[in-house]
């Protein structure tokens, strides 16, 4: 078993890191034998979309940089998790540029309006989180359903997400027991299904 967490900020020690770390040790506590890794999507050279539909026959972006690194290891996961901070109502550009870049990942055989995704019925598994600062939870925007509708669409089931309010500080998110046990039964869910038959 294998677990990836794909992480949206560039803060190492920040709030959706936490969160994700507290997601992989819960899950890792009630799963031993699992592999997990946690990936600053910051610390790749994943550039913008281009629109140029060159994926289209291939399921491979034609664009020659390190997105093809984190695909590879998104085929090698039974179970991902997708984590950003909001920036402006939505996840960051690190985030962002690497959902546009998986339209690779899905292809539209039939017409424009149904499309298969290179995960369908693979089985594989996600939980989702998001933090923001303000305590409106209006202010998250679009952060968590963006990664729940973008889970979806590439066939992957989100088990559970993890939605952090009211966090500005690196890492703050630590002293907060409500989303600590968000974190925690988000990875308890995740060792579940993934050892269910
Ligand atoms: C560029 C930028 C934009 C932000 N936009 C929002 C926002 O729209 N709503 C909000 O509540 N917080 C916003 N924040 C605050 C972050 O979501 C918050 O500080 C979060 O805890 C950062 O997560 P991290 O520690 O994982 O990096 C923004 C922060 C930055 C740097």
């Amino acid at each position: 078993m294998q677990v990836t967490a794909l992480v949206g900020s560039r803060r190492k020690n920040g709030n959706t890191a936490f969160i994700s770390r507290k997601i992989l040790e819960a899950l890792r506590t009630a799963l031993p034998s699992v592999e997990t890794e946690l990936l600053f999507l910051g610390d790749f050279d994943i550039r913008a979309c281009t629109g140029c539909e060159g994926c289209q026959k291939s399921w491979d972006c034609i664009i020659r940089d390190d997105y093809a690194a984190i695909v590879s290891r998104i085929d090698a996961a039974d179970g991902l998790i997708l984590a950003s901070p909001t920036y402006w109502y939505s996840v960051t550009s690190d985030m962002k540029r690497f959902i546009d870049r998986s339209y690779s990942l899905i292809q539209y055989p039939v017409s424009r309006r149904e499309w298969i995704s290179k995960y369908s019925g693979t089985g594989k598994l996600c939980v989702t989180a998001a933090v923001c600062e303000q305590h409106d939870e209006s202010m998250m925007g679009s952060t968590l359903s963006l990664l729940n509708d973008f889970s979806r669409d590439l066939g992957i089931e989100a088990v559970a997400s993890v939605k952090a309010i009211g966090h500005f500080d690196a890492g703050s998110v630590g002293g907060d027991s409500a989303v600590m046990e968000q974190a925690k039964r988000a990875g308890r869910l995740l060792a579940e299904r993934l050892d269910s038959p």
